[in-house]
């Protein structure tokens, strides 16, 4: 698994994360992030074209030494990134102390994704919000039937993906409010496309 994990997931998650349609997801969701900024598995640095000047700090979360390697090479010339190697259901940064939180397509891995958010909230300031866009639980029945079906096998060759996460109810159980979320499907299978879009305070 080693050569797997070390070689061939960081290559396929950046090949993945390029996908065009994902980018206006990535415009609308780092667009709106302000302030100190703690983006929450950064991976391979797709999302660091879309942060704009409003940005006045970039903390970039990243477990995978390889996927941090990959973000340092899509830096701009000029652009400052303070990068942590650590993961989200640990963050090593104090409490209300970051203004936006970021994470695109990042819950779906992180082994206890409850804890993690939990530690989102925690570094957060009370003005601070939490922006996403996760790919997660499809509201039809026979949709859901194959993400439950199909999660096992797939997060065990993706890395830890899951396909059935219910990503709103995740967020609020960690005692976020949600104040805008959209869902709808993006073009392909439909058990991993479900997508959920949006914005949350600290409760
Ligand atoms: C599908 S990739 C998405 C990468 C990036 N957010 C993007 O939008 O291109 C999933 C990311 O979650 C990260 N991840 C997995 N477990 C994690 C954890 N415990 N803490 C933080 N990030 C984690 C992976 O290393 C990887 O970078």
């Amino acid at each position: 698994m080693g050569f797997y994990n070390d070689v061939i997931l960081p290559r396929v998650c950046d090949l993945a994360m390029r996908n065009k349609q994902l980018r206006p997801y990535r415009e609308r969701v780092i667009g709106a992030a302000e302030g100190r900024v703690l983006e929450i598995g950064i991976g391979s640095g797709r999302n660091l074209p879309f942060y704009r000047p409003q940005v006045t700090e970039l903390l970039a979360l990243e477990p995978s030494p390889q996927l941090t390697a990959m973000a340092r090479h899509a830096l701009h010339p000029g652009m400052q990134v303070n990068f942590v190697e650590a993961s989200a259901e640990a963050i090593p940064l104090e409490d209300r102390s970051v203004d936006t939180v970021v994470t695109t397509w990042t819950l779906c891995s992180i082994p206890d994704a409850a804890i993690a958010l939990t530690e989102m909230r925690r570094v957060l300031r009370p003005s601070g919000k939490l922006l996403f866009v996760e790919h997660g639980m499809a509201p039809d029945k026979n949709v859901r039937r194959w993400q439950d079906w199909l999660t096992p096998a797939w997060k065990r060759i993706s890395g830890g993906c899951h396909l059935n996460r219910p990503i709103g109810a995740m967020i609020e159980s960690a005692g976020f409010r949600i104040d805008r979320v959209e869902t709808g499907y993006m073009p392909g299978p439909k058990a991993m496309t479900f997508m959920y879009e949006g914005s949350a305070r600290p409760g």
